[in-house]
């Protein structure tokens, strides 16, 4: 059985709703899944996310991205608070600030970001509106390692669901929404289980290893 220091410790960034939060708590309350949660930290005071994560017996606790001194003082905040606990690895889960590659470079390899669109196309907001308005058959959702360009950097999982006739922005968004929840676990059990080299862009399994980066498509999605 996996014991309780073997599991790499994890924090979340929020900054709204939190449900890949939830998805994320829910597989870590499995002692045998590879990473533990040790805190939950909101940008935003109040985000309805911390309320939950607190209601699941997790560290909940804003760092106002408003307080003094600017983008780089609350990098310092945040970076601060995650070191004091010994964090190993970030799961940004709609965490929607943008960190300088001053903070990225400081977390390199150890920061991941799940994105609501199949990167690299629809970087930024409204990705589900933008992939309707282009015409796409297929949509979908990213789990990366974070590089300080924008919604870039090695994916380690995918998932895609088929665009309907009839899809608007919200329900697109709400199938997308259940392959996040999917993947999301599924790429931090592989990066908190070590098990996997980045080649440059690419998330490759470790030799010998039978985890592999998620690639996930949802039937008649
Ligand atoms: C999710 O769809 C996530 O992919 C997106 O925000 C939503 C947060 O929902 N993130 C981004 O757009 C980051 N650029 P949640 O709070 O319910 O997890």
């Amino acid at each position: 059985m996996t014991t309780t220091s073997s599991r790499r410790r994890t924090a979340i960034l929020v900054s709204g709703r939190g449900s890949n939060m939830t998805a994320l708590l829910a597989a870590a309350a499995d002692p045998a899944f590879p990473a533990r949660i040790d805190v939950v930290i909101a940008n935003v005071p109040g985000a309805p996310a911390l309320e939950k994560a607190t209601a699941a017996g997790i560290e909940a606790l804003a760092v106002d991205h408003r307080g003094p001194g600017g983008r780089k003082a609350f990098e310092e905040r945040l970076d601060a608070e995650l070191r004091a606990r010994d964090i190993e690895l970030i799961c940004l889960a709609g965490f929607m600030r943008i960190l300088t590659p001053w903070f990225v470079d400081r977390w390199k390899d150890r920061l991941i970001n799940i994105h609501p669109a199949l990167l690299p196309a629809f970087k930024g907001l409204d990705t589900h509106a933008r992939a309707l308005a282009e015409g796409c058959r297929i949509h979908g959702a990213t789990v990366h390692f974070v590089r300080s360009e924008m919604d870039t950097g090695p994916v380690i999982a995918q998932g895609a669901v088929a665009v309907r006739q009839d899809d608007t922005p919200e329900t697109l968004g709400a199938r997308v929404l259940a392959v996040e929840h999917a993947i999301y676990p599924q790429a931090l059990r592989l990066v908190a289980s070590g098990a996997y080299e980045i080649n440059d862009m690419r998330v490759c399994a470790s030799e010998g290893e039978s985890t592999t980066p998620a690639a996930l498509i949802v039937p008649g999605g």
